[in-house]
């Protein structure tokens, strides 16, 4: 059995042979050959031909496979199996079946078809896994385990009878005593009182708004029923595959919300993801990079798996588009730019039948002779050529806050404005950052921010007393914080903190916000900005969503005030000095234009520098290190074409480029300039 190879980028895919005949087993892996490829992810979907009846395994078709690829020097994630159980199990346990919030039990026929909390789901694929475990251990292929697959994707929540008593048993380990509970659940609101434990049930669909604390403990739950069984599986292979890495595949994506991988991410041995643009997006490729930046933060700032993305078209969307050319190599670049040293797609070769036989893989339905073919094995060679950055880190000075209980807490029903949506917020930020050229961690609430010198708060709605202090104490030691509207507003049993919004951070801003004023879906207000304002050009810029009814305290600069609208008069932006940092608030959403004006005098703050000065806009620019070298990627997502004045030699082209003789990047092309100091230089 081999270790998971650090010395190199790999490169591969799902691939799933069993939908194929025996002979086209030769056939992928000669072409596996010419595109590249080092990696396959084996067995994903494969427990109905592994287990075609209760307790009789079938293991022959997958040792061919693995010594196949053992033998073409492929490594193998290899898959648990779990995540999709064959037909005779929904037949022999129709109580294992998801339940939906209508009380609807679903039936078997797509996958995931199963409930987190049920223990003849939970047996029956330890079983398997046993089976796995103790027969491919030992396999010169296997690298890593890959434990079911996108937890969560469909069967995030079960609202069965079994799952509510998981639920009980979830709570009462939180809570200790009924009284505890209804304490954090309000329960005094809406004559809500428990006198039983067993009265407390999932929040199943009921006449109007549910309890709050409920429904986010609920999604607290679904999130854990779900890592217990990731880590029932994971202490099995770690006892019986030992020195075998295990991991998951997260899905953090544009719509992503269902797995707080904050809780996760310490129970992975590497931290993997599953990344597709979302085309509907105004910005996809600036989403691609925060899901990368998130990820990385995820893995603590280690390298990661890029487990899934696509050559072109996915199959999911409601207009399925495909890639432009050139996309896959800026988008894959982009992933290895934010810390991945691994390529991924799902999948080798695109399925001939099935759900997903109209998603785009590696080897099309056309065969070899195609754009998508070509352009899979330039990828291949270019990172073949990337080996020597395997290992060294992406270096990022900013940070952005990223909380799923925070994101829960918003999204919830029955908040001051539907039209608030934490992913938009948070994307808004980022989207600006982005376009900045400041490369950011997408840290979770938890984490140490001593080291950033820039930290944004994008509607951190509920926090910790430890999360705020930690965010308070950063600001002091010298950092520009940027906190928005609804941040710090609710505790962790998502209870206000009274005494003025934005509740937890009033001390540190000083400002006190008496009354939240949205505004209605397409309504905007005017900023007005003092000539002696920071940011004078905030003067007129338009807001939207949101404005608040408060006052800054003495001290508190007002950067900007609402000029109209239901806030007219009040503070909409706001700076405070602290310790050796600042403190901002911006009590509204911003349009681009704003965004773009108010960070610029933060990031100078913060004295973050640009890579490269010069810069032009639409060019992504983002570095990796190690101990000596410096790896620039240039990724022109404007597709304007640009000069690079960078010292070094591009992996891509394997040009030298300097700044007397730049090198020449083609419109929508990607350059990854390697600087390794002069002989006699090494630090
Ligand atoms: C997910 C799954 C894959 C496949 C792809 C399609 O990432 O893990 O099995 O369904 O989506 O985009």
């Amino acid at each position: 059995m081999r270790q998971w190879p650090t010395d190199r980028v790999l490169f591969g895919a799902d691939f799933n042979p069993e939908q194929w005949s025996p002979e086209t087993l030769d056939d992928d892996i000669a072409l596996m050959g010419q595109a590249g490829f080092t990696v396959a992810t084996v067995g994903v979907f494969g427990w109905a031909l592994l287990e075609p009846e209760p307790g009789r395994y079938e293991f022959e078709w997958l040792d061919r496979v693995l010594d196949r690829l053992h033998n073409a020097d492929i490594v193998v994630d290899l898959a648990t199996a779990t995540a999709s159980p064959p037909p005779w199990f929904a037949r022999m346990h129709p109580e294992a079946m998801p339940v939906n919030r209508d009380g609807l039990r679903l039936s078997h026929g797509s996958r995931q078809t199963w409930c987190p909390s049920n223990p003849d789901y939970r047996r029956r694929a330890l079983a398997l896994v046993d089976q796995l475990a103790r027969r491919y251990s030992g396999h010169p292929a296997l690298a890593l385990w890959h434990v079911g697959n996108e937890f969560g994707c469909h069967n995030l929540m079960c609202f069965c009878d079994v799952s509510a008593a998981h639920f009980r048993t979830w709570l009462q380990d939180r809570y200790g005593p009924l009284d505890e509970l209804n304490e954090a659940w309000g329960t005094t609101f809406w004559s809500q009182r428990y006198s039983e434990w067993i009265d407390v049930v999932p929040p199943r669909t009921t006449t109007a708004i549910p309890n709050p604390g409920a429904e986010l403990d609920w999604q607290r739950f679904s999130s854990h029923a779900h890592l217990e069984h990731h880590i029932a599986e994971r202490e099995l292979l770690h006892e019986l595959s030992p020195g075998v890495p295990v991991t998951t595949n997260f899905m953090v994506n544009h719509s992503v919300t269902g797995l707080d991988y904050n809780r996760w991410a310490p129970h992975q041995d590497i931290v993997s993801n599953d990344h597709y643009l979302a085309n509907h997006l105004p910005h996809p490729a600036a989403e691609l990079a925060m899901s990368a930046d998130i990820t990385r933060a995820l893995a603590g700032g280690d390298p990661w798996i890029l487990m899934e993305h696509s050559t072109s078209a996915v199959n999911w969307q409601s207009v399925n588009t495909a890639k432009a050319p050139g996309q896959m190599m800026r988008d894959s670049l982009s992933h290895v730019a934010r810390g991945a040293d691994t390529v991924a797609f799902f999948q080798w070769r695109a399925s001939r039948a099935g759900a997903e036989k109209y998603h785009s893989a590696m080897l099309g339905h056309a065969g070899t002779d195609s754009r998508v073919f070509r352009e899979v094995a330039e990828l291949g060679e270019v990172l073949a050529r990337c080996a020597p950055l395997a290992g060294s880190r992406t270096v990022a000075k900013a940070a952005f806050i990223f909380d799923w209980e925070s994101m829960w807490s918003t999204d919830a029903a029955s908040t001051p404005s539907e039209q608030h949506r934490y992913n938009d917020e948070v994307r808004g930020w980022y989207d600006a950052l982005y376009r900045a050229g400041v490369t950011c961690d997408g840290v979770g609430p938890e984490a140490d921010l001593s080291g950033y010198a820039l930290i944004v708060a994008p509607s951190l709605h509920l926090v910790t007393d430890r999360t705020a202090q930690a965010i308070i104490g950063a600001a002091n030691a010298g950092a520009q914080v940027v906190i928005t509207y609804f941040s710090g507003t609710v505790d962790e049993r998502d209870h206000i903190r009274l005494g003025g919004y934005p509740g937890a951070f009033c001390d540190l801003l000083g400002i006190r916000v008496e009354e939240f004023a949205p505004l209605l879906p397409g309504q905007t207000v005017s900023l007005s900005a003092d000539a002696d304002s920071p940011v004078s050009q905030l003067d007129q810029q338009t807001a939207s969503v949101w404005s608040e009814r408060g006052r800054a305290i003495p001290g508190t600069d007002v950067v900007a005030r609402f000029a109209d609208g239901p806030s007219v008069g009040d503070p909409a932006i706001t700076r405070r000095s602290t310790g050796s940092g600042s403190a901002w608030y911006v009590a509204t959403r911003l349009d681009g234009a704003g965004l773009d004006a108010l960070l610029a005098p933060i990031i100078d703050g913060a004295g973050i520098e640009a890579v490269w000065h010069s810069r032009p806009r639409g060019v992504d620019v983002v570095q990796r290190r190690n101990e000596t070298d410096t790896w620039t990627f240039v990724i022109d997502q404007a597709g304007l074409g640009v000069s690079v004045p960078l010292e070094g030699v591009d992996l891509v082209s394997g040009e030298a480029s300097s700044a007397d003789q730049p090198l020449r990047v083609a419109p929508g092309g990607c350059a990854v300039v390697h600087w390794h100091p002069p002989t006699g230089d090494d630090r």
